[in-house]
Parts: structure tokens; sequence; C-alpha cells
């Protein structure tokens, strides 16, 4: 089987990124993404590809080279459905807000809704290929909705898990450590699996293409995500204790990612880790635990969270212990607020919460971050149903500019390891704060030593 039309339900930081590469990687694969969100879809076809709707590194380049070849952005879903032999789904999987597993389930009522719409229009058989993460066992949801509402037509679910990074979305696209296709053992099955193989090798070579069962694959990605996540948990425990006991927590990731059975990465004392995957993966992962009755499993892995949301608190606490026991009207700079750099995504972003905590003790927060508008910092709060949108408004600004951003202010607070931050003139930004002038790096990114030759009162993560 060959494939000549994919699309993609979902232009999101998923969806966008995976279909611009393989679009751009098969010319011969006319690839459309399709979304319900209008303005989406528009701003993915912006004539100006700077102003896509999702900022990567090198993404805008891809689309600009791909788009109106072979890669098409559009709202009409069900056209899309029809035409293409694979349907990706990548639609936004959030945790449940409501009902049963509320804050802990994945919500998968986009997902339904999609499957409900591909049974509808579909006419021939199709691959439907899951790219959001799920928790394990949604493709049996989704196949049991596509053959129980469809037109008698034969579909075929495979797992096919993102491990993109946002930040490095293409080069994690164009490089993969490993690509995994999930899908039944089959000879349908395998056919299936096999033409999604062959889409993917134009580009990665065949022994980075794993192939397991549904189950495998689906279960993979959120252990992949929990270990990432435990590492960073791991190491911002031992942030706290370093902090107790002067050790510093950089020269010990140092020191134990030297080990080789240990490894560098993923090493990083922060104010936590943020993002769409970490929280929720995990939250599935431990809702999954729960309802086989594995309770000691279950909690196991909450424990990374109840780290994380402990990690957030301590550094908004610290703040305020630091500032004489209160920040009540005082100015508080925040420096990044997506959660990490080089992408607007702000979803689960620390800096979301440790501002949230700062507005309780009555702080006026400045928030400067280079990809971020005031509109999303300001829904981000709202989101939260903390205070009313009147009071985040009065008590949040948000500056084009650090320089502007950190006039007056008694502290600054780093949130996101933009490299910009690094290069600062730090002497000029002192001068114009309240004296004496706090410095709490939550990313460990500037250097200690110099700021406080300035005279900042610095504060690190685990030092
Ligand atoms: C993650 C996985 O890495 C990716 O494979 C998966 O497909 C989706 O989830 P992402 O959430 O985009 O990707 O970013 P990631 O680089 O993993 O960072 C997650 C969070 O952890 C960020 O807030 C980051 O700042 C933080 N982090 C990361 C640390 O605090 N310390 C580290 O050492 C590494
Ligand atoms: P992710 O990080 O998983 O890509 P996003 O929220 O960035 O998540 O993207 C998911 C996209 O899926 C959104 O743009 C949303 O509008 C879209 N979407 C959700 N449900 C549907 C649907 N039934 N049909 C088409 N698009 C959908």
């Amino acid at each position: 089987m060959k494939i000549t039309k994919i699309c993609c339900i979902g232009a999101g930081y998923v969806g966008g990124p995976t279909m611009a590469v393989i679009a751009q990687k098969c010319p011969h694969i006319q690839v459309t993404v399709v979304d319900l969100n209008e303005q989406r879809i528009k701003d993915w076809n912006d004539p100006d590809t700077n102003n896509i709707p999702i900022y990567e590194p090198g993404l805008s380049e891809i689309v600009a080279e791909a788009r109106g070849r072979n890669l098409f952005f559009s709202t009409e879903v069900e056209k899309a459905i029809d035409e293409a032999q694979v349907i990706f789904i990548s639609v936004n999987t959030p945790t449940k807000t409501y009902g049963k597993g509320k804050g802990m389930a994945a919500d998968l009522k986009y997902i339904e809704l999609c499957a409900r719409q591909i049974a509808k229009v579909a006419k021939q058989n199709k691959i439907v290929v899951e790219k959001s993460t799920l928790p394990v066992r949604t493709a049996e949801a989704i196949k049991s909705i596509l053959d129980n509402t469809g037109n008698g037509v034969q579909f075929q679910i495979l797992s096919n898990p993102e491990f993109l990074a946002e930040g490095t979305a293409v080069t994690d696209l164009l490089n993969p450590d490993r690509i995994l296709i999930g899908g039944d053992t089959t000879p349908e099955g395998e056919v299936a699996i096999n033409a999604l193989v062959d889409v993917y090798a134009n580009w990665v070579s065949k022994d980075k293409i794993l192939t397991t069962n549904v189950w495998s694959s689906e279960l993979s990605k959120l252990t992949a995500n929990a270990f990432l996540a435990q590492r960073i948990s791991s190491i911002n425990a031992m942030s706290e204790l370093c902090e107790k006991t002067g050790a510093d927590v950089n020269e010990v990731a140092r020191a134990i990612g030297m080990d080789s059975r240990i490894g560098p990465k993923f090493l990083k004392a922060s104010v936590g880790f943020g993002g769409s995957c970490f929280q929720k993966d995990i939250l599935n992962l431990v809702y999954i635990a729960k309802s086989y009755g594995l309770n000691e499993v279950a909690d196991y892995w909450e424990q990374v969270i109840i780290m994380n949301d402990h990690q957030k608190k301590r550094f908004s606490n610290k703040i305020v212990q630091t500032l004489y026991n209160t920040v009540a009207d005082k100015k508080i700079t925040f420096l990044g607020w997506a959660f990490k750099k080089d992408t607007n995504d702000t979803r689960e972003s620390a800096a979301i919460y440790v501002a949230d905590d700062l507005i309780n003790e009555q702080a006026s927060i400045a928030v400067y971050d280079p990809k971020v508008s005031g509109n999303k910092i300001q829904s981000d709060l709202n989101y939260l149903e903390t205070r009313s949108v009147e009071e985040n408004k009065a008590r949040v600004v948000t500056f084009d500019n650090a320089y502007e951003a950190c006039k007056d202010a008694h502290a600054i607070a780093v949130l996101t390891e933009w490299d910009e931050f690094t290069t600062y003139d730090w002497q000029r930004i002192y001068d114009s704060m309240h004296k004496p002038a706090f410095l709490f790096d939550g990313r460990n990114i500037l250097n200690a030593k110099e700021l406080e030759s300035i005279g900042f009162i610095y504060n690190g993560i685990g030092s």
C-alpha cells in the first residue's frame, strides 16, 4: 500500500510541525492539516510564514517551502477525511475538569468527536493514526466508534506517539531517536504498519523505526514522559536539600551525570517542569494504575507531580520570605512566561503558578517574555479562576522590553531559560531597580558571581 494522501486533524503544537516535516520530506505525499479553529488555520495560511501561530525554530522556513506545494491548511475537515488514506488525530486531550477522573484522566471528548466524524465521512478503508498522547486503550475506543457507526468500511488504528519536545520540534522531527508505531498483529494491521513505516523511511533509517502492538506503543509514550519528568523531580528534590546543606545542585548534577549509567541530560534543577505533556501523562498513568487497583504504582508516580508542585510553591515562598515576608504592592518582574525557551506555549508553565501565589500576596507583577503576548498571560491566569479578570488585569502588566519591565522592580524572577536573558546589560538593570535588588533565578542560567559583584542579592535553585 502506497500512501499519497494524508490528513491531520488538529493544527496545534503536535499536528502543525509534524505534518510540515512530513510534507517537506515526502513531496510525493499531499498533506492536509485541518482544524475547527478558523483563526488558527487563517494564521497557518498567513502569506508571511513568520506569522504562523506556533513558534518553533526552523518551522516557518519549512512551511514556506512546502505550503501550497503539498502542504495545505484548511477548515474543511470532512473533505480532507474523505480524500485521505491516512488520518492522523492530533487534537488536544487535556486533563478532565469535570466528572469521573476529574483532575486526572484525559478528556477524550475531542478524540471521540474526531472518531465519529471519520466514521460518518469515510467511504473507503482508512488508516487512523493516534498522534495525540492518549491513555492506554484509547485505540480500542476509537475502533469501537469507527466500526459501530461507520459505513461498513475497514479501519486500521495505529498508535504513533510523538516524542518531539517543543522548542526543538523541527530538529526532533528531522532526527528522531526513534519512531514508534503500534498496530494490530493481524495481516491487515501489518499492512497498515508497513504503510506508515514507509512514510517515515523517507528520512528516518529503518533501524530507528520500532513497531509494536498498540498497547505497548500507547504505554511507551506515557512511560517515556514519566521517566523524564521523574528525573527533573529527583534533581529538584535534591535542590532543596542542597540549599539546606550548602551543596550546589549544579555541581551534584554534573557529578552524577558523568556516570554513564545516569547520563547528563534532563538534570537541570528548575522552578519545576511545565508543558502540556508531563503532568498530564503522569496523571494518566496514575489514573490507569488506580483503575486497576495498583495503588502503590499510582502513588509512586504521583509523587513526581507532588514534588513538582512543591518546587513551584517553594520558589514563590522563597521570594516572599526573602523580601522580608511581604511582597504587598512590590513590583516583581518575571523574565519569561513560556514553560521553556524557544516556544510560545505556556501550558502548565511554572510562571502561572508562581504568579498566582505572588498575586495572592498582593504583589504587582511585570512580565516580559519574547514570544508570549499579554493577552495570553491574562488568559492563563484567568483560567485558574483564583480571582476576577479585573483583578488579574490590575495586578499583572506585560512589557515588550525587559529593561522597561525591570525598572523600579524590587525583585526579578527568571521563569524561562531564554538565551537572551544571559546577554543583558545587568548593571543597567540593577541601576534602574529598587534597592536592595533581588534576583531569583528559577532556571540557574545567570552568572551568580557576576550579579553579586554588581550588587544583586542572588538566589538560584539549589545553591
Ligand atoms: C516533553 C518530552 O520531552 C517529549 O518527548 C514529549 O513528546 C512531550 O513532552 P516538552 O514538554 O515539549 O516535551 O518539553 P521538555 O523539553 O521535555 O521540557 C518539559 C519541562 O521540563 C519544561 O518546563 C522544562 O523547562 C523542564 N525541564 C527540562 C527542567 O526543568 N529540567 C530539565 O533538565 C529538563
Ligand atoms: P497539541 O499540543 O496536542 O498539538 P493543541 O491544543 O496545540 O494541542 O492543538 C490541538 C488542535 O486540535 C487545536 O487547534 C484544536 O482546535 C484542534 N481540534 C480539537 N478538536 C478538533 C476536531 N474535532 N476537529 C478539528 N480540530 C480539532
